[in-house]
């Protein structure tokens, strides 16, 4: 950005955020894109801090009865992928109220020009922009204030969130330079791996995604067995064999997907997979990767069933993430408020 100017970092220690908007049930797209690799950082030992991103999903409208079910469903999901809440903090982003004071701040230092370049704003507002919230313009200040509250240095996500990440720089380089501070690092996107955007069974140019309005186009992760063998037997292909390198996947955006899909749930990099389907025809891959699919996501959905019959345990499960998360984020939100010139003499 154009006022934006780089100051030397000092070091600050690794430590991992990553959210999760409860704003619908979790696809295989955030599966593979976002939660397993979370667990994947977990086991690597580094400090996580992993949040359902509660007050983010309802800068578009969400029925509060709904929005607790998917809040919980989504904590759910997290634990029954492999994190571990004693090793990693998993809350809701509304019991920290770290986030939106922060968030707050984040509105006086981003700027109008930055946020109107959104391009995921401009997706989801579509011809509408001016009957949107203002919550949804400001979305990426709040998701910002989120890493930065934590002085998060590394954070995991999708091909989708790039420019988010990079306004969040944007916004800690400016921070810095106004107040003439060292004080917030400036964020590593971490978007590795062969499925940093899983594409629409229906559709390979288009993102899977829990708001599509077709059931077909995504796994959710509480899709049965059956469910998901038959969505991707009848996801969209074409009428070619698999080709014998990645170069001739090129123009078969859902060959393509499927392939990658292949691969991040094995465990494979797609020239393996690739190698290993030479020539197949889609009558012999797309049992292959139901039979995958299955393997690797009913144990998680049988898991999730479980925890969701006791919601309240899922509940304190929340509640003692947010205690471990407030005790970061507050003393760090306390002495943004000192950088920025604001009085604090009440007794506490
Ligand atoms: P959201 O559901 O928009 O809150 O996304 C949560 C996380 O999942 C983010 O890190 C996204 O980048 C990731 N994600 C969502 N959809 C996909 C997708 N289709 N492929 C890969 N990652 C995804
Ligand atoms: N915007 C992210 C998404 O839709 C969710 C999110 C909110 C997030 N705050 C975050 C992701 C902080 C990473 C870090 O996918």
């Amino acid at each position: 950005m154009a006022d934006a100017v780089q100051t030397p970092q000092p070091t600050f220690p690794p430590r991992i955020f990553s959210g999760i908007q409860p704003s619908g049930g979790l696809t295989l797209g955030n599966y593979l894109g976002a939660l397993k690799r979370f667990v994947e950082k977990q086991e690597e030992g580094i400090e996580t801090i992993y949040c359902m991103v509660d007050m983010h999903a309802i800068t578009v409208w969400q029925d509060p009865e709904k929005l607790r079910q998917q809040t919980r469903e989504g904590a759910a999901a997290f634990i029954a992928a492999g994190i571990d809440p004693a090793r990693s903090i998993l809350f809701n982003q509304s019991q920290v109220t770290a986030h939106v004071e922060l968030g707050w701040i984040f509105n006086c230092i981003a700027r109008m020009g930055w946020m109107s370049r959104m391009t995921q704003f401009k997706d989801k507002a579509g011809k509408n922009s001016e009957n949107v919230s203002l919550g949804l313009f400001a979305y990426p200040s709040l998701m910002a204030a989120d890493i930065l509250a934590y002085k998060a240095t590394h954070v995991p996500v999708g091909d989708d969130q790039k420019q988010h990440l990079e306004l969040c720089r944007d916004i800690a380089i400016k921070f810095n330079n106004d107040y003439k501070v060292d004080f917030f690092p400036v964020v590593e996107p971490v978007i590795e791996g062969a499925a940093t955007r899983v594409m629409s069974l229906r559709d390979g140019t288009k993102k899977m995604s829990k708001s599509d309005p077709s059931d077909q186009s995504r796994i959710n992760l509480t899709d049965d067995a059956d469910t998901i063998s038959k969505k991707i037997r009848k996801a969209k292909t074409d009428p070619e064999p698999l080709p014998d390198n990645l170069d001739g996947l090129k123009d078969r955006p859902e060959a393509r997907n499927l392939v990658n899909i292949y691969a991040a749930l094995a465990g494979h990099t797609p020239e393996q997979v690739i190698r290993d389907y030479a020539g197949a025809q889609f009558g012999t891959f797309k049992p292959a990767l139901a039979d995958l699919a299955v393997a690797k996501l009913e144990p998680i959905t049988l898991e999730m069933n479980r925890l969701m019959q006791d919601p309240a345990e899922i509940d304190r499960i929340l509640g003692a993430g947010a205690d471990r998360a407030e005790a970061i984020a507050r003393p760090i939100v306390d002495q943004v408020y000192d950088i920025v010139g604001m009085i604090r003499s009440r007794r506490r």
